[in-house]
């Protein structure tokens, strides 16, 4: 489905009914990334699964004319990490969503903590997967502007081909050539307008330790056990810097790397169960 929003057209699935949950996926993914947990999880919640913008079915560009945008058009242009927390909010407002969990994967963890920032509101609780608190170092941006003159040089192949050994764990690389297929597949879709957007907008973030220490929703921490980009390390400086009202719980996937949900799908759709299932008992 495609959402038409104030400047930005939005591609999202939207299956199941219940407890809504909004499933943010990370870089340089699309919304296919939940998939897995998607078909699983909306038998008994409704699931809303958006491509960011620039990302999937969603467009880039805002239109100079107040116009919604065509889906895939025009080049890159600044954005940042609260401008897609506020494209979701939106899609929630339209969808006439009133709360939701709100469920990110690393770059949708960022934008997941952003949301709570800026719309705390609509948030019911938080699920952070394989994320981190931290803005990037210096050598982190310098990182980041590298991909982003790769990406322009050499298109979204060479962005993929350079991202795959640290998105997915040794034992899914050793093991399962299909969900390494599936993963570069996706990455190799994202649009050079939607690479660049998304690494200037985490080259800018924020630290989000601040926006942590004022979570007060019931909060699910999720890392895999062989997670490189952001290590069990990330997940436990997360833990320490939410506020205890969050009640955090920490998960640890084994045999999963950075791509946790599609790495061991069957094994994150039961952590988010269970999590979702003492929601409904509590709320
Ligand atoms: C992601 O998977 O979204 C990225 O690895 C996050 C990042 O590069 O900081």
């Amino acid at each position: 489905m495609i959402a038409a929003l104030s400047g930005v057209q939005i591609g999202f699935d939207d299956t199941g009914s219940g407890t809504p949950v909004l499933f943010i996926h990370g870089f340089p993914h699309d919304r296919s990334l939940w998939d897995d947990q998607c078909s699983a999880l909306s038998t008994h919640v409704r699931c809303i699964a958006p491509d960011l913008r620039g990302f999937g079915e969603s467009s880039a560009t805002v239109s100079e004319t107040g116009e919604p945008p065509v889906v895939g058009s025009g080049t890159s242009e600044s954005v940042s990490i609260d401008q897609y927390a506020d494209d979701l909010a939106q899609l929630l407002v339209h969808l006439d969503v009133k709360q939701a969990v709100v469920c990110g994967l690393s770059m949708g963890g960022y934008v997941a903590m952003a949301v709570w920032r800026r719309h705390p509101h609509l948030v019911r609780a938080l699920v952070l997967c394989d994320t981190k608190a931290g803005a990037d170092t210096d050598e982190g941006r310098k990182k980041r502007n590298e991909l982003i003159a790769l990406a322009e040089r050499e298109g979204s192949d060479a962005v993929a081909a350079a991202q795959i050994t640290g998105m997915l764990g040794k034992t899914t690389r050793d093991k399962r050539p299909d969900i390494v297929a599936r993963t570069e597949a996706m990455m190799r879709r994202a649009s050079v307008a939607g690479i660049v957007g998304a690494l200037t907008a985490m080259r800018d973030r924020p630290d989000a330790k601040s926006t942590l220490s004022t979570v007060t929703v019931p909060t699910l921490v999720v890392v895999g056990d062989e997670d490189v980009l952001t290590p069990v390390a990330e997940a436990l400086g997360i833990m320490s810097a939410l506020s205890p009202e969050a009640t955090a719980k920490l998960e640890v996937v084994q045999g999963a790397g950075h791509a946790s949900c599609m790495e061991r799908p069957a094994a994150v759709t039961h952590v988010l169960a269970d999590f979702l299932a003492a929601l409904s008992v509590h709320s």
